[in-house]
C-alpha cells in the first residue's frame, strides 16, 4: 500500500522520522540518556583492537560513515569492506574481533559470504539487517535490526537511515565501553540522536525546493556529489541514488579530492551538488565550494540557512536544512539526497521503485 503516495519510495522517504525515531528508541533509553542495547555484545568493545565492517551498495556506503563516528566517538579503528572485494581476499583477521554485517535483505549473496568467511577466521558476527527472518539473522552471533518495516522500493531509503541510528547506537556503547566517552558526554549525543526524527521530519519540508530543481537536474548528463568527513560516504549514496533511477551518470567523491582530478570536469552544464552540514569540516568544503564557482559552476548547495545567504550570488539553487549540531547530521542530510534523485526520476518518466535491470535482493553474484 503506497498511501496517498505515487511510489513505494516516497512513501518509505516520508516513514524515516517514524521509522527512525523507532529504531532508535530500540537501542537508547531516552529517560536515562544511556545507550541501552538490547542483547550482549558477542565481544567487549575494551579488548578490540579493530572492527571491520562490510556491505554492498547502499549498505556499505552506511557502514562508510560509521566509521568516522565509531574512531571518533570509540576511538576504534575500523575497516569498512565492499563484501565482494572482502570475500575473496583471504583478509587477515584476529580469531578473537568482530566482524559486522550491514544489509537491508539479510540475503544479499557477497554480504552473506562475508559473513561466512570472517565467521571461518574465529570473527564474532553481528549482522544488522532489516529481515528478521533473514540468513544473516540466522547465521550471525548476534543480530541488531533495523526497524524499518518492509522496504519495496528497490532504492534503499528507510533502510539506509534505520542502519545509521543503530551504527550511532553501537558507536555510542563502544564508546562507553572502551572509556572514551563519558556518562555526560554520551548525554549530550544521545539527545542530539534524539532530535533526529525530528529535525529529519523539518528536511522533508524541502520537497518542493527540490521538485524545482530536479526539473533542471533531469536535463543534464552527468552530475557531482561533494562531501567532506560524514557527509563524504553521503556524496557516495546520493550519486548511486541518482544513477540507479533517472539513470544519470553521477560520481560522489570527497571534497578533498576535487582538485585532485574532476575539478577539470567543472563546467557550466554539470551540477555540483555540495552537502555542507556545519560540522568541523564546513570551512573547507566552503573552499571547496568557492573552487566550484571561480569556475564558473553550477554550484547546488545542501547547507543551513546561513550557508545559502553567503553563497547566495554564487549557488544557482540552495536547499536549506535546519540547523543543529552536526554530529548525526548524515541521517538528516540523507533526506534531500534521496528526494533529489527521486524527483528527478519522476521528472524523467521513469519508474521510482522498478528501476531497469535491478532487483531488490541480489541473491546471486
Ligand atoms: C541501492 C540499493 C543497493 C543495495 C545493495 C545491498 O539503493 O538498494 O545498492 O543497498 O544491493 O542490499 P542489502 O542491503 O539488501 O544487502
Amino acid at each position: 500500500d503506497k498511501g496517498n503516495h505515487r511510489h513505494f519510495m516516497a512513501k518509505e522517504i516520508h516513514e524515516q522520522p517514524e521509522v527512525v525515531g523507532r529504531t532508535l528508541g530500540h537501542y537508547l533509553d531516552m529517560s536515562s540518556g544511556h545507550v541501552a542495547l538490547p542483547f550482549e555484545l558477542p565481544v567487549d568493545p575494551a579488548t578490540l583492537s579493530r572492527l571491520t565492517i562490510c556491505g554492498c551498495g547502499t549498505a556499505y556506503f552506511s557502514a562508510l560513515m560509521a566509521k568516522y563516528w565509531f574512531e571518533r566517538f570509540a576511538r576504534l579503528p575500523v575497516d569498512v569492506e565492499i563484501a565482494s572485494e572482502f570475500r575473496y581476499r583471504d583478509p587477515p583477521l584476529d580469531p578473537s574481533g568482530l566482524t559486522i554485517v550491514v544489509s537491508q535483505s539479510g540475503e544479499t549473496a557477497d554480504t552473506l559470504a562475508a559473513l561466512r568467511c570472517a565467521k571461518g577466521k574465529g570473527q564474532k558476527i553481528l549482522a544488522i539487517v532489516n529481515v528478521a527472518s533473514s540468513t544473516m539473522s540466522r547465521e550471525a552471533d548476534v543480530v541488531a535490526p533495523t526497524l524499518a518495516g518492509p522496504e519495496i522500493g528497490v532504492a534503499s531509503t528507510k533502510a539506509f537511515t534505520c542502519q545509521l541510528a543503530v551504527f550511532a547506537a553501537l558507536a555510542l556503547a563502544f564508546g562507553r565501553a572502551r572509556g572514551v566517552l563519558g556518562a555526560k558526554e554520551e548525554a549530550r549525543l544521545i539527545g542530539e540522536l534524539m532530535a533526529v526524527p525530528g529535525l529529519m521530519a523539518q528536511a522533508l519540508k524541502c520537497e518542493s525546493a527540490i521538485e524545482g530543481l530536479a526539473r533542471e537536474i533531469g536535463k543534464v548528463r552527468d552530475v557531482l556529489y561533494l562531501g567532506r568527513g560524514a557527509a563524504y560516504p553521503l556524496a557516495l549514496e546520493g550519486a548511486l541514488k541518482l544513477k540507479e533511477i533517472s539513470y544519470i551518470h553521477a560520481e560522489g567523491y570527497a571534497a578533498g579530492e576535487l582538485k585532485h582530478g574532476p575539478i577539470a570536469l567543472i563546467d557550466g552544464d554539470m551540477p555540483v551538488i555540495v552537502i555542507a552540514p556545519k560540522d568541523a569540516v564546513l570551512e573547507k568544503t566552503i573552499s571547496n565550494m568557492q573552487e566550484v564557482a571561480a569556475r564558473g559552476g553550477r554550484l547546488i548547495l545542501i547547507g543551513d540557512e546561513n550557508l545559502a545567504r553567503d553563497f547566495a550570488g554564487e549557488a544557482e539553487a540552495s536547499i536549506i536544512m535546519p540547523e543543529f549540531p552536526a554530529d548525526f547530521a548524515g541521517m538528516v542530510y540523507a533526506i534531500p539526497i534521496q528526494l533529489i534523485a527521486y524527483h528527478t526520476a519522476v521528472v524523467m518518466g521513469k519508474d521510482a521503485d522498478q528501476p531497469r535491470n535491478l532487483a531488490k535482493s541480489v541473491t546471486v553474484e
